[in-house]
């Protein structure tokens, strides 16, 4: 059948030294990376829609929450991407110990987390970019008919992701520093206005939602078991947990650059770890913020962060925050574009999509026809479609991908005990499963709807592997050639 032919991991590290992509970055580069794709609309917004409507002030500990599961899934990303740096990320780990047809799933998948991821982030930027300078809501707001605001900002980054790697990796850092500056300037800030009584009870007790029961939007996990659908309580802030996980997603995107990284082996594991710790502390701190200085249920939903301070006087912190909302956004489009070229270049070099898209531009060595056909497909969602619900659907294809990458870690370390290993997991196997099985339980808390909607993706996918990526893989053609089963056929 050949689906679960399997890459050979020397021909991936053999791959890596004749790469056509640049050698440019280093470990500083990566946590900027890294913080810049993390921090984004799941902590300017997400945070306070999420305490409004399932958790309250427990929030906070649906934040600790994600960084745990986060955390667990970082470690066994930090295991491979350090072993076997390369564009692919997970999608290359699954290829080269589970299986051709379990490597396209989590490419599709994960072109699924950061296409939508742009889309979403794009109509949020040009909604706070309307807010900031009065421009019209019918062209740059969720209203819009055509998005004006998203389709123009994902062609000027496209611009710069296609150029090179070191412009992407400088106008990121530049954002970070504002975006981190903001963060550091509400907590600084907002810790004095903090009121007791804001975070008592800290977890509200379970109530059924306010506006009626409808199963499609119950977690799934509720729906299964036969539960009354509630908000709020334990229930309510495992929910949340699972829906803010969106502001962790992203860090998975430094490991698609071990092709461009000076020294991937070291660098890639601080990058992973590092970004991911620095957002955990922010997001777990402005979050606690915000639940302090507004009562949970007056929060507002378009601008959270920003309308807590209007509400104290302190509009000018307002404005600053808002600034920072649109410079944050930006970087986070930025890392998804640069993220989308290097998956679709890795599946395109492997023949599971068209071969054209698996070459980069000779002189700017990016991936740069990937690159402007994912940013074209990006541009019309973001233009035309109110996508308000769709971070679910990010959250949902970033677990999934997780839990193949965990049940990857013991996986290669059966199959290839000598690879060089700069970091490891610590106590292999269990702590990969519990990873896998983090990720399960918080997807199962993310509602009937998206779970459809992710199946729908997920049998679309199949359709075009069946139809064409099985027969134009290149180790398909290479089992033609040698008219046999290849020897990593399983
Ligand atoms: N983690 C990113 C955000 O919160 C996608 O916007």
């Amino acid at each position: 059948m050949g689906i679960l032919r399997t890459l050979d991991v020397d021909e991936v590290l053999e791959r890596q030294d004749s790469s056509e992509l640049k050698r440019r970055l280093r470990g500083r580069d990566l946590v900027g990376f890294g913080v810049g794709i993390i921090i984004g609309t799941g902590i300017f917004t997400l945070a306070g829609v999420e305490a409004k409507h399932h958790a309250g002030p427990a929030v906070t500990l649906s934040f600790v929450i994600g960084a745990v599961v986060a955390g667990l899934a970082a470690l066994c990303y930090a295991e491979l991407a350090s072993s076997v740096p390369t564009a692919g990320s997970a999608y290359t780990y699954a290829f080269a110990t589970l299986g051709e047809v379990f490597a396209w799933i989590i490419g599709w998948d994960l072109l699924l987390e950061f296409a939508l991821g742009a889309a979403v982030v794009s109509r949020g930027w040009s909604g706070y970019l309307a807010n900031l300078m009065g421009l019209p809501p019918e062209l740059f707001g969720e209203d819009a008919t055509v998005n004006i605001g998203a389709v123009l900002i994902i062609a000027v980054l496209t611009v710069v992701a296609v150029t090179g790697i070191r412009q992407s990796a400088l106008f990121t850092n530049v954002l970070v520093l504002v975006k981190v500056a903001v963060c550091v300037l509400i907590l600084a800030i907002g810790v004095f206005f903090i009121s007791g009584a804001n975070l008592t009870p800290f977890i509200p007790p379970a109530q059924p939602p306010s506006d009626g029961k409808d199963v499609l939007h119950q977690p799934v996990v509720q729906a299964g078991l036969g539960l009354e659908q509630s908000v709020y309580g334990i229930a309510g802030m495992v929910t949340a947990a699972a829906i803010v996980f969106f502001a962790y997603t992203g860090f998975e995107a430094l490991a698609n650059l071990g092709e461009e990284t000076r020294n991937p082996r070291k660098d890639l594991r601080v990058g992973i770890l590092g970004a991911l710790g620095v957002c955990a502390l922010l997001y777990i701190g402005v979050s606690l913020v915000l639940t302090g200085m507004v009562p949970f249920v007056n929060i507002d939903e378009g601008a959270p962060l920003a309308a807590a301070f209007d509400s104290v006087g302190m509009h000018w912190i307002g404005a600053l925050i808002s600034l920072g909302a649109v410079t944050g956004l930006t970087s986070v489009m930025m890392v998804e574009l640069v993220t989308i070229g290097r998956i679709g270049f890795a599946m395109g070099r492997d023949g599971l999509l068209p071969k054209a898209l698996g070459t980069a531009h000779p002189r700017w060595g990016t991936p740069h026809r990937m690159t402007i056909g994912g940013a074209t497909l990006i541009a019309l969602l973001a233009a035309f479609v109110p996508i308000t619900e769709l971070s679910d659907m990010v959250s949902i294809g970033a677990l999934s991908a997780m839990i193949i990458v965990a049940i990857a870690v013991p996986v290669l370390r059966k199959r290839r005990p000598d690879l060089p290993r700069p970091f490891t997991v610590p106590f292999s196997p269990v702590l990969p499963i519990l990873a896998a099985l983090a990720c399960l339980y918080l997807m199962l808390n993310l509602d009937v709807l998206t779970w459809i909607r992710f199946a729908a993706w997920l049998a679309l996918g199949l359709v075009i592997y069946f139809g064409y990526g099985r027969r134009h893989s290149r180790l398909a053609a290479k089992d033609r050639q040698e008219g046999t089963s290849a020897p990593g056929d399983r």
